[in-house]
């Protein structure tokens, strides 16, 4: 039989349209991993029971790996959890919750094809939300609103809605209306066919919320006005047609709402339903060149995150692959893109965290961990048979730079393979040019704690300790080769170059950059957006 092994095309067809692969983006303190904790207990967790993320206490710190991670109490890098509901199959890609984001949680939105937006009644859309929904629209995700922490006094239901359809451009096309004050949630009306949702609290919030749906003349019996103004309200919404429409929303113009108390687990079967019915599966992915690779296609697959040191017991390397088509076998002999050669796929593993599973098999969408991977690269394409490209996964225009030596200079070996990994990574962007030399790179960062990563994983994994020294630089442009001699002769800009062969002019600021550009209007200067 061909490369698909025993399936057939139906077979994987069927298996991808069960595949919902999500992310959840939100402020820190949202309650990302109370809901994450919440889904899980809904669905069945595939493969490890109970492994969910969370923070300290009565939760299992799953994705918050590394000895920093634990001593702060926050997540930097990413894992997958993969559970199932109803039919369907949920592969939700964790990003880091941290005020100070990095590259990586750009990167692993590449690999969803959805996303939750969570929002915090009191707050509603935080900066971080605001940046990591930015990279959403920019690629055009499917977004699915849920506005958490109803159970505590918080803004106006209306005023939400104002507030996502002005800062997002997305319409707000609530599915359900929260029945009750925030502060005072006690269910909610089911838009599409007027029914209510009374919720009833369990104990502690540790197992499923009672939930009993009724029709409108009950509901107005048990709740009185809160159940008329909600309908009133969602009477609003309806003569502004802030409906639900499926093209729209799969086009990122519009975004479901919903309204939930993770904690209490209110909420959480309609927020596991609306992915199962509306979030798109695994659908055929554009190659390099915007071809379509069709699912059933031979398995291809392209890596949105590599990661070193996961735990003290595992010194490997970790590439995670989003599966874009086919189906991966554990022990296939797959192709890595960029060099033509072949790799062996012994060790694939599903992975959670700390706690890894073997996996035997994975479907479109799915996300698969393969160990001792350092010839792979984030962006990198794997295939079986049919040669395929995806595109690359865009790297971000950095804000911080730092300079970065080995303390001890006998070290320097060990120095250089560091920097060469933490490259290789994307852990941080490594600048270099001749006038700084190769023992002093320069490390260019979108947030500050790259830096703090870098330097603990130099010091931990690769025995080289090293000084970092901040440069007075804020802004890099990418510019060309012509432009050099006229940026080199400009007081506070540098121009370095990245290992992708990009220049990149830094400017301490605004102002200089607008100065150099006043005064030379000829140069080259783009901005390093995302693509
Ligand atoms: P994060 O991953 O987005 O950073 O948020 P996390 O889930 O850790 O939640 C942040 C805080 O918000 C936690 O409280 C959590 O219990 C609380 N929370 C989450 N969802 C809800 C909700 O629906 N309603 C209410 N009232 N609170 C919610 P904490 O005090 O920081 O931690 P903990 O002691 O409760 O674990």
């Amino acid at each position: 039989m061909t490369s698909t092994g025993d399936y057939s095309s139906k077979t994987i067809r069927e298996q991808a349209a069960r595949r919902r692969t999500f992310a959840v983006i939100s402020h820190p303190d949202a309650g990302k991993s109370t809901l994450t904790e919440a889904l899980a207990l809904h669905a069945r967790v595939i493969g490890q029971a109970g492994a969910t993320h969370g923070k300290a206490g009565r939760r299992a710190t799953v994705s918050d790996w590394q000895k920093m991670e634990q001593e702060r109490g926050i997540s930097i890098s990413s894992a997958a959890l993969q559970f199932e509901y109803r039919d369907a199959v949920l592969n939700l890609i964790d990003t880091p919750g941290h005020a100070d984001f990095s590259e990586d949680t750009y990167r692993v939105l590449s690999s969803v094809d959805c996303t939750i937006m969570l929002v915090d009644a009191a707050k509603g859309l935080e900066t971080q939300t605001m940046k990591l929904f930015e990279v959403c629209a920019h690629r055009n995700i499917p977004i699915i609103t849920v506005i958490n922490k109803w159970d505590r006094p918080g803004l106006e239901p209306l005023e939400l809605m104002d507030e996502i359809r002005e800062r997002t451009g997305m319409l707000p096309t609530p599915l359900t209306w929260p029945v009750g004050a925030s502060g005072d949630f006690r269910g909610v009306l089911n838009r599409a066919d007027g029914t209510y949702t009374k919720y009833t609290r369990s104990d502690g919030g540790a197992s499923i919320a009672g939930e009993e749906t009724m029709d409108a003349e009950a509901a107005e019996a048990l709740e009185g006005d809160a159940f008329t103004t909600a309908v009133d309200e969602s009477d609003l919404l309806e003569m502004e047609e802030q409906n639900h429409d499926q093209e729209s929303f799969l086009a990122a113009k519009s975004t479901p709402v919903m309204f939930a108390a993770a904690v209490l687990n209110f909420g959480v079967h309609k927020i596991l339903d609306t992915l199962v019915d509306l979030a798109p599966p695994a659908e055929p992915r554009p190659d390099k060149n915007g071809e379509p690779r069709p699912v059933d296609a031979p398995f291809s697959g392209f890596v949105f995150k590599v990661q070193a040191g996961m735990d003290a017991n595992h010194r490997d390397r970790l590439a995670y692959i989003r599966v874009c088509s086919g189906v991966f076998e554990r022990g296939m002999v797959v192709t890595h893109a960029s060099t033509g050669k072949p790799f062996a796929t012994k060790y694939a593993q599903q992975v959670f965290g700390r706690d890894r599973a073997v996996i035997d098999e994975a479907f479109p969408g799915d996300v698969v961990g393969l160990v001792n991977a350092s010839a792979l690269r984030v962006g990198d394409s794997l295939y079986l048979d049919q040669p395929v490209e995806f595109p690359g996964i865009p790297t971000f225009s950095p804000e911080h730079f730092m300079v970065i030596r080995a303390k001890d200079s006998s070290k320097y070996k060990q120095f250089r393979r560091g920097i060469e990994q933490l490259d290789h990574e994307g852990v941080v962007q490594v600048l270099r040019s001749d006038l700084r030399g190769d023992q002093a790179p320069v490390l260019g960062a979108v947030g500050p704690m790259q830096f703090e990563v870098a330097e603990d994983r130099m010091v931990q994994e690769f025995n080289a300790p090293c000084r970092l020294e901040p440069l007075p630089y804020t802004i890099a442009r990418r510019t060309t080769e012509e432009c050099v001699p006229t940026l080199a002769r400009e007081r506070s800009v540098e121009v370095l170059s990245r290992s992708d062969g990009e220049l990149l002019a830094l400017f301490s600021d605004r102002w200089r950059l607008q100065g150099v550009e006043r005064q030379h209007p000829d140069l080259v200067l783009e901005p390093l957006v995302v693509s």
